[in-house]
C-alpha cells in the first residue's frame, strides 16, 4: 500500500460503499495472484550483431543475430520502425490500413558497416549493434534509439522491453497525453496506465485519466512524434538535456520506454509541429468534428437533483441574458446511479424539458458510464448476458463475470474490445436519444472499480476479447475508453445518421480523437488546479485531441470569487467550456459569486459567443490539418528557445495569443511574444515581438493579443459573419482562414482564404486575391484611419 492508496483508503472505510470497496481489492488482488503466475526467470536479450539486411517497398529489414528490425518510410513521411518482426497492424491507433510504402525510399549499406534508409525528409541509419539514428536531411541528429533490450520468461509469456533514446540537448519533452504536470515534461518518470486518481487531483499527480505512449520532442534541430504503438502497461522516463554539460560538451537529452509486454515497434513524424500534427492524425484519424453547439457555453454539476433545478439554472443564465449551450445531467439523473435509466420521481418528463429546452437554445448531455449493475432486473445487465455465446461483459479466467464496485454498487464490465459488444452497446444510445439528450459524456472508462487499496480497475487477469485475438487487462486496459468510444460514436452514427455526434469521454488512448473529444476531469480547485488545467488541453492537444476543457472552477470545494473569474476567463477560450462540480462542491453558476465578478463572466461569455465563427473554423481545421484550437506559443516558431518554455500563454488558432491570469491577485502580466506586431484586443496597443512586454490584466478581462494582418471570423451585430481584420504592419501580408458554419450534420464546408495588407494607408481584404470576392463586412481594428473595406 503506498500513500495514496493508504489515503484513498482511510476516506473508503466507513463510508457508505467503504466495506464492500475493502472487499473488492481483496477480491482483485486475489484473483491476480490466482491466475497470473510471478515473473519467473527471465533470459536478457539484445539485438546482437549485424548480419544483413533486405530491402522491402519503403525500406527493408535489418538482420541481427537475436532479433530484426523493420524500417519502413510510407508514403506521407512518416516512419514506421519494428524488433522482432512486429507489423504495423493490428493497431487501437491507426484510423485504417496502414499507409502505403513510399518506393522512393531505399535501404543501402552506409559507410560504417551498418545500413541506411534515406528517404525526402528523414535519413534512418542502423548501426551494426542495432543503434538507430533519426536524421534530417541535411544529416542533423533528431534522435538516437539505443538498442533496446528483452526479458523473456524463460517459461513463455510476455517479454518486458526497455528502450533508451537520446535527443539533442536542447530538447524540450511534451505530450504522453493528458499531464497535470506539463505542458512542458520534467524529469521524471510517467506511467503509461490510464487511472482515476481517486477524487481531485493537481499537477504533482499522475498518471491521470488519459495516457498515450506519444512523445512530441521539440528541438532546434526540428520537432518529432514518436508514438511507440503498444498497449500495455509502461513507462517512460524522461531527462532533458544541457548544453555544455561537462567540460564544453553537450548531455544529450534522454528518454526511456519500458513496456511490461507488447510489441516494440513505432512510428515516427518530422517536420514543423503543423506538419508533425498533420502527419500524425493521417495516421491515427482525423479529430471528429463537435456539433457547432458543442463549441458554445456549457454548464453541468453533479447533483441537479431534480427538474425544478435544471429549468432555475437554465432560467438564471436566460433571465442573466448569459448565453448557454448545453446543460449535463450526471449520474444522480439515473435510477439509483444505473447508467441508461432515469429517475421518474425527480425526472419525471425529460423528454419534454428536452424539448422546452431545446426550443430556448439549450441542449441537454447525458453522463454515460461503462459499469453496469449487475442485478437481474436491470435491463442493460440483462440483455448484455445475452450478446455473443459469453454475454457481454469482461470475464476472469475461468469464465466467471469480473466484479467491481462503482456508483451503482456491485458492477460488471462490457468488453468494448468485442465488435459484437460494440455493436449492442451502441443500440443503448437510443434510450438517451429517446430521453431527448443531444450527446454524452463518458465517465469512469479507465476503467474504475472503487478499491481500498491496489490499481482502482480490474484485475489484470480479467479476459479479453481485442478483436478476437484474446488476451488480458494488462494489455486491454489502456484502450477500454477508446473502445467505448468507438461503440458510442458508431451507435450515435447509427441512431441518428442526420447528425454529428458529440461525445467527449474521460479516458482514452492513441486516436481517441476519431470519436470525440475529452475533459480535465476531477481538477483540485485552486490555483495550480488553474494551472494544470491549461497544460492538459495543451498536451492533449499535441497528442492529437483538439477539443478538451477543464472543469471551470475546479472539480471540489468553493473556489474564491477571484479564482472562479480567472478560471472562467481561461475556460472562454477553450474548446470545450463547461464548468462542472462534484455533488459536495459550493455553486459555480456565474452569478452566484457577486455581481462583479457576474459582470465579467458576462463579458467573457459574450467574447466566446462574439468569437463562435472563429471557433467554428478552428473545429473545422483541426479536423483537416490536426491542428489543435489552443496551441503552444511556439506553434510557428519551435527554434525560438525562450517560446519553448513559456507554459503559462497559448495560441488560440494562428490569430490570437491568450495570456490568461493564473496567479492570486494578479492585475497585470509578462507575456513573451512571438515574432510579429500584436495588438492587444481591448487597448489596441501594438507591440512587437520577439521579446517580452508586461500587459494589463484587470480583473475585468485576460489578456488576449492578436496577430497584427490576422483575419478573424466574429459574430457581428444581428448574428452576421465578420470578418474582424488586425492592420498588418507596412509591406508585409497578413490573412486568415475562415470555413462557415455548416450546422451540426455531415455537410463539407468550403475553405476561404483571405489575406490583408496594407495599400496606401489602407487595409485591403482579398478572397482568392480579389478584394470583389468579400462579401460580410469587415471591421478593421488597430489602424488609426475609420473602418473601412
Ligand atoms: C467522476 C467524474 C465527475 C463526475 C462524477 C460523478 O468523478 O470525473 O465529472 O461528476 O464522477 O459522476
Amino acid at each position: 500500500m503506498d500513500g495514496r492508496d493508504l489515503v484513498r483508503s482511510v476516506r473508503m472505510v466507513g463510508s457508505v460503499q467503504g466495506m464492500r470497496t475493502v472487499r473488492s481489492a481483496w477480491r482483485h488482488r486475489r484473483a491476480d495472484a490466482r491466475a497470473l503466475a510471478p515473473r519467473g526467470v527471465e533470459r536478457a536479450r539484445v539485438p546482437g550483431l549485424l548480419l544483413g539486411a533486405e530491402p522491402e517497398p519503403g525500406g527493408g529489414v535489418v538482420r541481427f543475430a537475436r532479433s530484426r528490425l523493420r524500417i519502413r518510410v510510407a508514403v506521407g513521411g512518416a516512419l514506421f520502425w519494428s524488433w522482432d518482426g512486429a507489423q504495423a497492424s493490428p493497431s487501437y491507433a491507426l484510423a485504417g490500413d496502414e499507409p502505403e510504402p513510399d518506393g522512393r525510399a531505399r535501404l543501402e549499406p552506409d559507410k560504417n558497416g551498418g545500413w541506411q534508409v534515406v528517404s525526402e525528409r528523414l535519413t534512418v541509419v542502423v548501426s551494426r549493434h542495432g543503434a538507430v539514428e533519426l536524421r534530417t536531411p541535411g544529416g542533423v541528429l533528431l534522435r538516437r534509439e539505443l538498442p533496446p533490450r528483452w526479458w523473456e520468461p524463460v517459461d513463455g509469456g510476455a517479454a518486458r522491453w526497455v528502450q533508451r533514446s537520446e535527443v539533442p540537448a536542447d530538447a524540450r519533452f511534451f505530450g504522453l497525453g493528458g499531464r497535470a504536470g506539463g505542458p512542458r515534461l520534467r524529469e521524471g518518470t510517467y506511467r503509461l496506465w490510464n487511472t482515476d486518481p481517486g477524487g481531485r487531483f493537481g499537477p504533482g499527480d499522475d498518471p491521470l485519466y488519459l495516457t498515450m505512449p506519444v512523445q512530441v520532442v521539440v528541438s532546434d534541430a526540428g520537432t518529432h512524434l514518436a508514438f511507440h504503438d503498444n498497449t500495455w502497461s509502461g513507462g517512460v522516463t524522461l531527462r532533458e538535456g544541457e548544453e555544455g554539460a561537462g567540460s564544453g560538451h553537450d548531455r544529450p537529452g534522454a528518454c526511456e520506454v519500458r513496456m511490461d509486454g507488447g510489441p516494440l515497434r513505432c512510428w515516427v513524424v518530422v517536420g514543423t509541429p503543423a506538419r508533425v500534427l498533420q502527419g500524425w492524425t493521417a495516421l491515427t484519424g482525423a479529430p471528429a468534428l463537435p456539433p457547432s453547439w458543442a463549441l458554445g457555453p456549457q454548464h453541468a454539476r453533479w447533483g441537479f437533483g431534480s427538474e425544478q433545478e435544471v429549468r432555475r439554472i437554465v432560467s438564471g443564465y436566460l433571465e442573466r441574458g448569459l448565453p448557454l449551450s448545453a446543460l449535463h445531467l450526471d449520474i444522480d439523473h439515473f435510477d439509483a446511479h444505473q447508467v441508461f435509466t432515469v429517475d421518474q420521481e425527480r425526472f419525471p418528463g425529460l423528454p419534454r424539458l428536452a424539448k422546452e429546452l431545446r426550443e430556448e437554445g439549450v441542449r441537454l448531455v447525458s453522463i454515460v458510464d461503462p459499469a453496469v449493475r449487475a442485478s437481474a432486473g436491470n435491463a442493460v445487465f440483462d440483455s448484455g448476458r445475452e450478446v455473443g455465446p459469453r454475454g457481454a461483459f469482461v470475464r476472469d479466467p475461468q469464465g466467471v463475470p469480473v466484479l467491481g464496485e462503482v456508483w451503482p454498487g456491485a458492477c460488471v464490465y462490457p468488453d468494448f474490445t468485442d465488435p459484437l459488444v460494440r455493436r449492442w452497446w451502441g443500440t443503448l444510445y437510443e434510450e438517451r436519444l429517446g430521453q431527448g439528450f443531444s450527446g454524452v459524456w463518458h465517465d469512469m472508462n479507465e476503467p474504475v472499480s472503487f478499491s481500498a487499496f491496489g490499481d482502482p480497475s480490474l484485475p489484470l487477469s480479467s479476459r479479453h476479447s481485442l478483436e478476437g485475438r484474446g488476451g488480458d487487462h494488462r494489455e486491454a486496459h489502456n484502450v477500454y475508453a477508446l473502445a467505448m468510444a468507438r461503440a458510442g460514436y458508431e451507435g450515435l452514427r447509427r441512431l441518428r445518421p442526420e447528425e454529428r455526434p458529440f461525445l467527449f469521454s474521460r479516458s482514452g488512448w492513441a486516436g481517441m480523437q476519431r470519436y470525440g473529444g475529452t475533459w480535465s476531469g476531477d481538477v483540485a480547485t485552486g490555483w495550480p488546479g488553474l494551472r494544470a488545467s491549461l497544460a492538459l488541453v495543451l498536451g492533449l492537444g499535441l497528442c492529437g485531441v483538439p477539443y478538451s476543457g477543464p472543469d471551470v472552477g475546479g472539480f471540489d470545494g468553493s473556489p474564491s470569487p477571484e479564482l472562479y473569474l480567472r478560471w472562467f476567463q481561461l475556460g472562454a477560450f477553450m474548446p470545450l467550456f463547461r464548468t462542472h462540480a462534484a455533488v459536495d462542491a459550493g455553486r459555480r453558476e456565474p452569478w452566484e459569486f457577486g455581481p462583479e465578478v457576474l459582470a465579467h463572466a458576462g463579458r467573457a461569455l459574450a467574447e466566446r459567443e462574439r468569437l463562435r465563427p472563429y471557433f467554428v473554423t478552428l473545429a473545422q481545421l483541426a479536423r483537416l490539418t490536426g491542428a489543435p484550437y489552443v496551441r503552444p506559443v511556439w506553434w510557428g516558431a519551435s527554434a525560438d528557445r525562450e517560446l519553448r518554455d513559456c507554459e503559462d500563454a497559448f495560441l488560440l488558432g494562428d490569430a490570437l495569443l491568450v495570456a490568461p491570469v493564473l496567479e492570486e491577485g494578479g492585475v497585470r502580466r509578462p507575456v513573451r511574444l512571438p515574432r510579429g506586431r500584436w495588438y492587444d484586443t481591448v487597448t489596441g496597443q501594438a507591440y512587437e515581438g520577439p521579446g517580452r512586454v508586461v500587459v494589463e490584466a484587470p480583473l475585468s478581462r485576460i489578456p488576449v493579443l492578436a496577430r497584427a494582418g490576422a483575419v478573424i471570423p466574429v459574430r457581428g451585430p444581428e448574428g452576421r459573419l465578420e470578418l474582424e481584420v488586425w492592420a498588418p504592419p507596412v509591406g508585409r501580408t497578413g490573412g486568415g482562414l475562415v470555413v462557415r458554419d455548416a450546422g451540426d450534420g455531415w455537410e463539407r464546408a468550403e475553405v476561404e482564404r483571405y489575406t490583408s495588407r496594407l495599400r496606401a494607408g489602407r487595409v485591403v481584404v482579398e478572397r482568392d486575391g480579389e478584394e470583389g470576392l468579400v462579401t460580410c463586412p469587415v471591421r478593421v481594428r488597430g489602424l488609426a484611419e475609420p473602418d473601412q473595406r
